[in-house]
């Protein structure tokens, strides 16, 4: 992990080659996953993805996930067969790949078929999943805080489904690497500073956690819904309004959320310091409560 980018190098135990990737159906060695140069999310994007994390060998907030995921499909009218019991097929990967600690990827698209933009009369979802290695951020890490610069937001407008378009993002968080920031925050005319590339966004900002509302402009993230349930136990007053770059420049405290990094604070925005310059006491206050919580936990799939 280095903080200017989230970066996987981890430790799992099967080699990546040899992973064991469910797709279409089977379980089947790397090697014999064959994807047509016809798929339509090659050609067009068209498909859904989640990302989970495994902790201690269970899927952290599945079932979060997967309702998540029902979600995107439904928003692009993604028909998969109901027979896909996703959970037993995450248990499988974690199991067969020794994936202990990681993230589990579930990517489908809408199948392959001629090109043609409408939609194909009858083509089959093309159905992958598969385990990656992760490290999570280390106490120095955490401590030490990261940096993100704030760019426009060049998205569509229905950033709430997990779709494989993704060109924005990976524009932005080119950006972002080029400034040395951990993340690019996206700035939409008129609304605010809503969320980064990969992640939810939080500041504490007039004695409140604010952190923009659930909208078409920003993905739910199962990580933000838990920060924001911790945060109601904790009795923290929360703010749901997208603050401008002027307030968020401003805000005393600000961090980012994803199901990698968990809570990672930032401590600079386009080089002005937040706060202290150190990770805040309401960032560390969340950040260990969503720790306990993993740590406690009797079932993490339910949570
Ligand atoms: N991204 N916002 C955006 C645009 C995201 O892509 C993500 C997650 C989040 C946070 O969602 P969650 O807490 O459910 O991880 C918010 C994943 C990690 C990715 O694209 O790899």
């Amino acid at each position: 992990m280095n903080i200017t980018g989230f970066t996987y190098c981890g430790f799992i135990q099967v080699p990546l080659m040899d992973r064991t990737i469910y797709f279409n159906g089977k379980f089947v060695p790397e090697n014999q996953v064959r994807i047509s140069f016809e798929d339509r999310g090659f050609q067009f994007g068209d498909g859904v993805y989640e990302v989970i994390k495994v902790e201690n060998g269970r899927a952290f907030a599945l079932y979060r996930h997967l309702r998540r995921l029902a979600r995107s499909l439904h928003g692009l009218d993604i028909r998969i067969s109901e027979d896909i019991d996703f959970g037993t097929v995450v248990r499988h990967l974690i199991q067969a790949n020794s994936a202990s600690d990681g993230l589990i990827y579930i990517q489908i698209t809408r199948g392959a078929a001629p090109r043609a933009h409408g939609f194909p009369k009858d083509s089959k979802p093309t159905v992958v999943a598969y385990s990656m290695p992760w490290n999570d951020i280390t106490p120095k890490e955490f401590d030490a805080g990261a940096s993100a610069i704030i760019i426009p937001d060049e998205r569509w407008g229905r950033c709430d489904i997990k779709s494989l378009n993704l060109l924005a993002n990976v524009l932005a968080k080119q950006k972002a690497a080029q400034a040395e920031a951990a993340e690019a925050l996206l700035e939409r005319v008129g609304v605010g500073v809503l969320e980064g590339t990969s992640s939810n966004l939080f500041a504490v900002s007039g004695g409140n956690l604010v952190t923009a509302p659930s909208s078409p402009y920003i993905l739910g993230g199962i990580t933000r819904e838990i920060i924001l349930e911790l945060a109601d136990q904790l009795q923290l007053p929360i703010e749901e309004k997208a603050l401008s770059k002027k307030q968020l420049l401003r805000s005393d405290e600000a961090f980012i959320t994803n199901r990698g990094i968990a809570v990672l604070p930032l401590v600079t925005i386009d080089d002005n310091i937040i706060g202290s310059g150190k990770p805040g006491p309401i960032t560390r206050r969340l950040a260990f409560a969503y720790n306990e919580l993993i740590s406690k936990a009797t079932d993490l799939e339910w949570l």
